[in-house]
């Protein structure tokens, strides 16, 4: 808003009558540093030292102190694992009253797709294509989170993913550097605002998990990473990197060994690249006990040495392993760390709570939550975000959109009905799922049809996880073989009365996300007989799925005449599926990650270099003699009710100066008969170089809706960083003078090409 305009809009707003406060002047760098000094200049080295202690409130083992004398010591900067506004308050008056410091407490926890609004997990949102309805939704859950008197999430998940085996290939954007990173700075954006600290609806975000966690050896949580720094710098931090531009207030460094060094003890990644090349002035928590893992990782030699080495390596706060708090005020008495080195981690720390105005509104009223939560606005962008994330697969024969006019339809498969799938992981400690299933969604959507349901048999983990066991309350016990195989005959006799049958098959919410990582990527139990057993009955059959990670469903893509994936959708997911079913919707969603044929593609992603010839020729292949190599879809794939054509590509320029920009131009035309979205997709490649470079990279989108019959112009801009990348032979970055291709399409097979050459 302009200078002159805050004025006059002021004055109409007193002048109506509405009873308003100037707010106060935002606070420059230079008071906040002042404020932060006055403080620090105050502090004992206990009071400094705690800080740098995130305390959980969750007591591990019985000799645990409780959160409150913990906080009333002064022994902790920041409180996690907790979600509860009355003692959140509680905590901070003993902080403010009692703590020596009375500096106040900022409370943590994971809100990573939604408080209660829950939005579709953040695979979903990538599929999406569409950064600022990511941003939206983080909006919506800082909101909430706020209210509830969190002022921190650990979010945004930005680690790229390539293996879906990998569990928490759920948390992020996917495969790709480009989407995630788009999807990274528009999610801080939506947590935090344009800045740090503009308002009081917002919250820190804290990027994670820095980094590489991604790509875990075989995809198995928490095992070491092997990463070049070139694929470091060009696929693993871009999305972190993005994030930090974004204002990022706070990163957490990862569990696992990156290249033999734990990310909690890595200088190379934490000072070196985040705080010395990227200027991050914000701070870094480490993960859950990770400084504390360093030793049990076989790294440090004990406490000791894990917090020093830890603090030394850039971790400013130790997330729940105390090892801070035990071993630094002995490290600081007899010099081996310097106090100059605490003071920095505890100014950044400092410098976040004042800058978020934590010292002016300690407190949260305990009746905000109810009323932010029940907003309409909250549940339409729920709806919206999980019709928007949503990918058509397969249409064959357009068998969807399903008429209205259906009379029976049976709703078959273990998730039909699963809130705990339709919510996804995540969930916040004590979350009370309101998430509509599908099955409600489709009996909402049909008020005149017979809806029967029947689930088959259950499925379940083969070992359960540590976090099932957090959960209180009792356990249902696991279904027996012959419940199994009533529970199966059931869904057969259902889906015979059936005129069609939609049937709801995927993982639950616990079978992706952390310690979730896979061996296989099938359909769990026996999905997959009861999906072909439901097929054979020759009825007109609608798979949805329900996932958080690509699964290899080769059989259905065959089989199965139409496929939504409508990943973990959140609180409205049903009520989403129902309207893309039904045609009220029509899905625009594509892939963020590659789908595989099969679980031993894996890590499967098109960003590959070709390293030798092409699959197809005739020499030295096939890649693998047991099938092909190609994914059965491909990232950036989606289908939509109405058809698209993208032709006219034009390139601004044939050649073009290092440093400088092209335009490239594409025509998109909705050539079917209703409206719908295309993501229009540019990616390129570079034929040679003083490094190879990958065959394909997406360097440009945009999700454009169009009226049947409309055209529009899409353009994009390649420059500098678009074309340049980090090198091996050079050990650092390049724009090489070389020639490229040029597609512009649907998806990353796009076929229409053109060329430009850099030259110098
Ligand atoms: C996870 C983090 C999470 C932290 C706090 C860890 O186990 O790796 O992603 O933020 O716990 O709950």
């Amino acid at each position: 808003m302009t200078r002159w305009l805050t004025p006059v809009i002021l004055a109409i707003v007193v002048s109506v009558g509405v009873r308003t406060h100037a707010a106060p002047p935002t606070p420059t760098d230079a008071d906040i540093k002042a404020r932060v000094d006055a403080l620090l200049a105050k502090m004992t080295l206990d009071d400094k030292i705690g800080q740098l202690n995130q305390a959980g409130a969750i007591a591990f083992g019985p000799n645990a102190p409780k959160i409150e004398d913990v906080v009333r010591k002064g022994g902790a900067g920041s409180v996690l694992w907790l979600n509860d506004t009355k003692r959140f308050n509680a905590l901070q008056k003993i902080a403010l009253e009692e703590s020596p410091s009375k500096i106040p407490l900022l409370f943590g926890l994971d809100v990573i797709h939604g408080y209660q609004t829950i939005f579709p997990v953040p695979l979903a949102m990538a599929a999406s294509w569409d950064p600022t309805l990511a941003e939206r939704a983080q909006t919506i859950a800082a909101r909430e989170t706020r209210a509830a008197g969190l002022q921190w999430t650990f979010g945004p998940m930005v680690d790229i993913a390539r293996d879906a085996r990998w569990g928490r290939i759920v948390e992020g954007a996917g495969e790709d550097p480009y989407l995630g990173s788009a999807m990274a700075a528009a999610q801080v954006r939506g947590f935090q605002g344009q800045a740090l600290g503009d308002a009081q609806d917002r919250v820190v975000a804290s990027v994670k998990h820095f980094v590489g966690y991604g790509a875990a050896d075989g995809g198995r949580d928490y095992d070491p990473v092997y990463l070049s720094e070139a694929q470091l710098r060009n696929v693993y931090l871009p999305p972190f990197h993005a994030a930090a531009n974004a204002g990022a207030g706070t990163f957490m460094s990862a569990y696992m060994d990156l290249n033999n060094v734990p990310a909690t003890g890595n200088a190379f990644i934490l000072r070196d690249v985040l705080k010395g090349e990227w200027g991050f002035k914000g701070f870094v928590v480490s993960d859950a006990m990770a400084v504390g893992n360093l030793v049990i990782q076989g790294f440090a030699r004990d406490g000791r040495d894990a917090a020093h080495r830890a603090l030394h390596a850039g971790v400013d706060m130790d997330m729940a392993s105390g090892t801070f708090p035990q071993n630094l005020p002995a490290l600081v008495k007899d010099g081996t760390v310097a106090i100059a080195e605490i003071d920095d981690a505890v100014r950044r720390i400092l410098t976040v709570k004042v800058r978020i105005g934590l010292f002016e509104h300690p407190y949260t009223d305990e009746s905000l939550l109810a009323k932010v939560v029940a907003s309409p606005e909250h549940k339409s962008e729920a709806r919206s975000a999980a019709q928007r994330s949503m990918v058509l697969l397969r249409n064959e024969g357009k068998a969807l959109p399903l008429s209205k006019d259906v009379k029976r339809v049976a709703v078959v498969g273990p998730l039909g009905d699963s809130q705990d799938a339709t919510d996804g992981s995540w969930m916040v400690f004590g979350h009370v799922s309101n998430a509509v299933t599908v099955l409600q969604g489709i009996k909402a959507k049909l008020p005149n049809a017979t809806v029967d349901f029947a689930p088959g048999p259950e499925i379940r983990r083969e070992i359960p996880s540590f976090f099932d066991n957090l959960i209180p309350g009792p356990k249902k016990p696991p279904q027996t073989a012959e419940q199994g195989e009533d529970a199966f005959k059931q869904a057969i006799a259902t889906a015979k009365t059936a005129d069609t049958v939609i049937m709801v098959l995927g993982e639950n919410a616990n079978m992706a996300g952390e310690a979730a990582s896979r061996a296989s990527l099938d359909l769990p139990g026996r999905q997959q007989e009861l999906l072909e057993a439901v097929v054979a009955l020759g009825k007109p059959v609608v798979l949805v799925l329900l996932n958080g990670r690509p699964l290899a469903i080769s059989w259905a893509a065959e089989h199965v005449p139409a496929i939504l994936e409508a990943w973990e959708p959140g609180s409205e997911g049903g009520n989403a599926v129902a309207d893309i079913l039904f045609g009220d919707v029509n899905p625009g969603g594509k892939l963020p990650v590659t789908f595989p044929r099969r679980t031993g593609q894996a890590p499967l992603y098109y960003a590959r270099t070709l390293t030798h010839s092409p699959e197809g020729s005739m020499m030295y292949n096939p890649r693998y003699w047991d099938g092909p190599v190609s994914p059965l879809y491909p990232f950036g794939f989606g289908l939509s009710y109405t058809t698209f054509a993208i032709d006219n590509l034009k390139v601004s320029t044939p050649q073009v100066k290092v440093g400088g920009s092209l335009a490239i131009t594409a025509d998109v035309a909705n050539t079917g008969s209703l409206q719908g979205d295309e993501v229009v997709q540019l990616y390129i490649h570079q034929k040679a170089g003083s490094d190879s470079r990958p065959m394909r990279e997406l360097k440009g989108f945009e999700r454009v809706t169009l009226k049947p019959g409309e055209k529009k112009t899409v353009t994009f801009q390649l420059g500098p960083d678009e074309l340049g990348y980090w090198s091996t032979s050079h050990k650092g970055w390049v724009q090489d003078a070389e020639a490229f291709d040029v597609w512009v399409g649907s998806d990353s097979t796009a076929k229409l090409s053109a060329g430009f050459t850099v030259v110098r």
